[in-house]
């Protein structure tokens, strides 16, 4: 294949791909994105293995053969609520990838670059293996946080700004010494220690960052994945690479500054650590140990959704664990039927990846508009007479504007307490995500439906006649 097909199929697949990311941007849209993204990536894949890869093909099908399948049981097996682990896995590959390139790139140890050349390759080479190395290692880290396997509170090492700036120093020091013996075809020592201070990095940053931002860091090391590939692509001289790594990089850029706005944080105070350190208890006491909660059956909820003309439904990660969507869809077009307004508040941060609530909503069949972002609905409590809270904690938490050292203190959440009346259904009385306590439970207007969410609703949904 002659380089103009492989150029003309490259920038069709970097269209592909930006079209891919323009409709994952609003849901309805969603599908349609996937799918430009799956041809993107077919093309891009056609045109490098035909057109680009000249030799060594047994190696190259047999590792994509391998790969695919690993990667099809994989998708296949994984439950929704285990998406974020999965993503945060996927990430580290991209990582250790650009590493393993950087290395075999340093191995082969091209000749012909010589001079200014040779100098900007090898920076290239120094970035892509630590940014790689430290995206690796930071998705370890948070793949063992989000799956519960280590304790998702922050480590605060004492100094540890000092100790993050000596990695830097450290890592720019073996850099510089690699470029100088590069030149003269060694380099292997210090590209190692660079490697080792980059794991080093990345394992201490994610350490630090606490639970209640690991959206931020879920989508800040998906930035990082892109601008892994970016690197690797400059290393290999692919364009298309550039591109895409560039693409993926800046979107998750900004899905982190979003993801920041949405907890009220400042992007330089989550990466430096700390936050969501729980001074709630994360304890889950018996039910009605705390005094002043309102408990109510299914039927009782039933007949307060009944009586409403305004209904808010507002879906949490005990809906995602429930698989509580199908049944919350019937109630709502139950609920339609009988003319009752019935309207979904979508938090930015519920669930444990963005988007969780649109896409549980979008399998179940719930009507796109009638889905509200928090932001356009929050202003509407006040005239709302039921809001069910299904299976989420934090995204409803009270605390965040009435208790100012809360771990959560200036996140925006969803104000269902200002309506007539909350049903909050869940299990116990234990804290969400980020260990806090919560106030909304013990309002007056409060009434607690307590067991799984799916068990619950089938009750509610029984009892509408
Ligand atoms: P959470 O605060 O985690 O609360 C979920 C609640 O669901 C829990 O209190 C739990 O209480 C209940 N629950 C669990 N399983 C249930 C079931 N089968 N039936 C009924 N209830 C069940 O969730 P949220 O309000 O959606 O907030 C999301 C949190 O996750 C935020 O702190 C956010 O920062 C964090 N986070 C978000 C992301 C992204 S990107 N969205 C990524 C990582 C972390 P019981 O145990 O008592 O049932």
């Amino acid at each position: 294949m002659s380089q103009g097909v492989v150029t003309v199929a490259y920038i069709g697949a970097t269209i592909l791909f930006i079209l891919s990311l323009g409709g994952l941007s609003r849901p309805e849209a969603s599908r349609r994105g996937n799918l430009f993204g799956i041809f993107g990536m077919t093309l891009a894949l056609a045109a490098t293995i035909i057109g680009v890869v000249s030799a060594n093909y047994f190696i190259l099908f047999g590792a994509v053969i391998v790969g695919g399948t690993i990667g099809l049981i994989l998708a296949k097996k994984v439950s929704m609520t285990q998406m974020p682990e999965l993503v945060a896995i996927l990430h580290s590959l991209v990582g250790l990838a650009a590493v393993l390139v950087g290395f075999a790139n340093f191995l082969v140890h091209d000749t012909s670059i010589v001079g200014i050349d040779r100098t900007i390759h090898d920076v290239e080479t120094c970035l892509g293996i630590f940014i790689g190395a430290l995206t690796f290692s930071g998705s370890v880290v948070a793949f063992l946080k989000l799956s519960a396997k280590i304790s998702g509170k922050p480590l605060l090492l004492p100094a540890r700004h000092w100790f993050n700036a000596a990695l830097l120093v450290g890592a720019i020091w073996f850099g510089a010494r690699f470029i100088g013996q590069s030149a003269v075809g060694d380099g292997t020592a210090p590209l190692l220690g660079l490697t080792v201070l980059a794991l080093i990095f990345g394992v201490h940053m994610v350490m630090a960052i606490g639970g209640a931002d690991m959206p931020v860091v879920v989508s800040m090391l998906n930035s990082y994945s892109g601008w892994t590939a970016a690197a690797t692509g400059f290393m290999l001289n692919n364009d298309l690479l550039i591109v895409v790594g560039a693409l993926v990089g800046s979107s998750g850029a900004i899905l982190s500054y979003i993801m920041c706005r949405a907890m009220n944080r400042k992007f330089i105070a989550v990466i430096a650590g700390g936050f969501g350190t729980s001074s709630g208890t994360a304890g889950s006491g018996p039910v009605g140990e705390a005094g002043d909660i309102v408990a109510v059956d299914g039927a009782e909820a039933a007949e307060l959704l009944q009586n409403a003309r305004e209904v808010v439904i507002i879906p949490g990660y005990g809906m995602a664990v429930a698989q509580a969507q199908h049944v919350v869809h019937e109630i709502t077009r139950k609920l339609r039927e009988k003319k009752i307004n019935v309207r979904f508040a979508i938090h930015p941060v519920a669930g444990r990846m963005p988007g969780h609530m649109n896409v549980l909503l979008a399998e179940a069949h719930v009507p796109y508009d009638i889905v509200f972002e928090l932001e356009e609905i929050n202003a509407e409590f006040p005239r709302v007479d039921v809001s069910v809270v299904i299976g989420a904690n934090d995204i409803v938490n009270p605390a965040a504007q009435e208790v100012p050292d809360s771990p959560i203190a200036g996140m925006p959440v969803l104000e269902c307490w200002k309506g007539k009346t909350t049903i909050v259904l869940k299990r116990s009385m234990a804290t969400g995500y980020a260990g806090v306590e919560n106030p909304l439970f013990y309002k007056e207007n409060t009434r607690m439906l307590f067991g799984d969410a799916r068990d619950s609703l089938d009750i509610v949904l029984k009892n509408l006649d």
